[in-house]
């Protein structure tokens, strides 16, 4: 369908002519202050002459995939750090959570019986929202930490000045990132012959433990089925691929990384396969509303409990005015008190444009608790009590919940309290290693994927 002969009898504000750089006329909030103006223009000149980090036919595939989550017939498994930091750009760290996220699709595509999308919130997840603009500490008054693209998070004056260098520095963490996630892929580590991908030794629950081992046997099982029947070893299967996405939010940095394809002269954001905007930043007629419009990639916008219903339908035919499955994902982050409330309304509106979009959620920054000593944490059961109400809700509506987003990691931390061990808000302090959100580790990860399959297994029923 042309633009023109769009289903919508509302006007639509997509017929203004788009470029990479016109947010540079809306409101831009979330941003830093550089100090010195033609050290950041002269960053941004050396990250726009860099080599793109993704290509177009990926972004092109991953939507393609996205349509398939849309349909209900394959899962998206989105996941990674709040906030990566350059200090943990390690191989290790990069392949625990490659890890983590393999058995979480590999739990998935055996319980939900359909492919999985895997895409990382990584190599690019540097810029963070903040909910102000200055922290005070006893009598200093700094700028807030705004992610490691921006600034260093410790509290000193050097730390928190905003640094046009780091521009530089996340494009090549970014890259060597992203590096060591397609060397794994293609070095077998994501082959299901390999016995990394089994590896447990991080799970020390046995009940979980053994499910997991449980779900092992059963694929391993089809597997030799399989390849003695046709005599070949399963070389579909073997390369398992990762999307990469991040928060588009400094604006600056993700134009520098937006290329023409020479082949169609569509205009993709090449810094990732997927960028989304956050809550704070999804207004209509916002600078990052705009910046994500005109890009040829698949795109996703965070929506929270304060979006009205005819701002989300709005934003639904801002954003893909063309109805193309897999262009646009929702991300409810709505909150376990309110999805109850608020999700329905918003499936029920979203459907009446005649739009499709994948529906995913997000089940933790809807569910942030600080506690009295001002850690923040988040309860495993308020989560996944969000993620059930979810399924129940779109089942009931004759929708589909096409994905998952959440913010874990590899290592063994302790950041958010419950699962199967039970970690209680006192034992928060031993491994709190996040400078933003808490993160599930990798057991309360793994157990989450058992849960949401558990659920949706119910509703088959
Ligand atoms: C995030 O994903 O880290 C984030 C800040 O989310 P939201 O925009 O949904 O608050
Ligand atoms: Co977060």
């Amino acid at each position: 369908m042309k633009r023109h002969e769009s289903m919508n009898d509302e006007p639509s504000t997509d017929h203004k002519p788009w470029a990479a750089s016109s947010w540079r006329h809306h409101e831009l909030v979330q941003q830093p202050h550089y100090a010195d103006e033609s050290a950041l223009k002269e960053v941004l000149g050396q990250v726009a002459a860099m080599p793109p980090l993704v290509t177009p036919w990926e972004a092109r595939r991953l939507e393609g995939q996205l349509a398939e989550a849309a349909a209900g017939k394959r899962f998206l498994l989105q996941g990674g750090d709040c906030a990566e930091v350059f200090s943990e750009c390690k191989a290790d760290v990069i392949a625990n959570r490659i890890k983590v996220l393999l058995q979480m699709s590999l739990v998935l595509i055996y319980g939900l019986r359909m492919p999985v999308v895997r895409v990382g919130r990584f190599a690019g997840q540097y810029a963070k929202p903040r909910s102000s603009d200055l922290e005070t500490r006893e009598t200093m008054t700094l700028p807030s930490y705004r992610g490691d693209i921006v600034n260093g998070a410790e509290f000193t004056k050097t730390a928190r000045e905003p640094d046009p260098e780091r521009l530089l520095r996340a494009y090549h963490h970014a890259a060597a990132t992203l590096n060591h996630v397609r060397a794994l892929g293609e070095g077998g580590f994501a082959d299901l012959h390999h016995p990394e991908y089994w590896d447990l030794g991080f799970v020390h629950q046995d009940a979980l433990r053994s499910e997991y081992q449980g779900v092992v046997n059963a694929i391993l099982a089809s597997i030799r089925f399989t390849e003695a029947v046709s005599s070949e070893r399963m070389s579909e299967m073997e390369r398992v691929s990762f999307f990469t996405s991040h928060e588009a939010l400094l604006l600056p940095f993700e134009e520098a990384l937006t290329r023409k394809d020479s082949h169609s002269d569509d205009v993709f954001n090449l810094g990732t396969h997927f960028p989304w905007v956050g809550m704070r930043t999804s207004n209509l007629d916002g600078a990052h509303v705009e910046f994500l419009r005109g890009l040829a990639n698949p795109i996703a916008v965070k929506v929270g409990p304060g979006m009205e219903t005819s701002e989300l339908q709005a934003l639904v035919r801002h954003l893909n005015p063309d109805s193309r499955p897999g262009r646009l994902t929702l991300i409810a982050r709505l909150g376990q008190e309110h999805v109850n409330t608020h999700l329905p309304a918003m499936i029920q509106a979203v459907r009446s444009t005649g739009i499709p979009v994948l529906w995913s959620c997000d089940p933790m920054h809807g569910n942030t608790e600080t506690l009295s000593n001002g850690t923040k944490t988040r309860r495993f059961d308020t989560m996944l009590s969000e993620l059930e109400e979810s399924l129940d809700i779109h089942h009931v509506e004759g929708s589909v919940l096409g994905g998952v987003h959440l913010e874990l990691t590899g290592e063994n931390v302790t950041e958010c309290t419950g699962g199967a061990r039970g970690l209680q808000d006192r034992d928060l302090e031993r491994a709190y290693h996040s400078q933003v959100d808490p993160r599930l580790n990798s057991e309360q990860a793994l157990e989450m994927a058992f849960a949401l399959i558990r659920k949706f297994r119910s509703l088959q029923a």
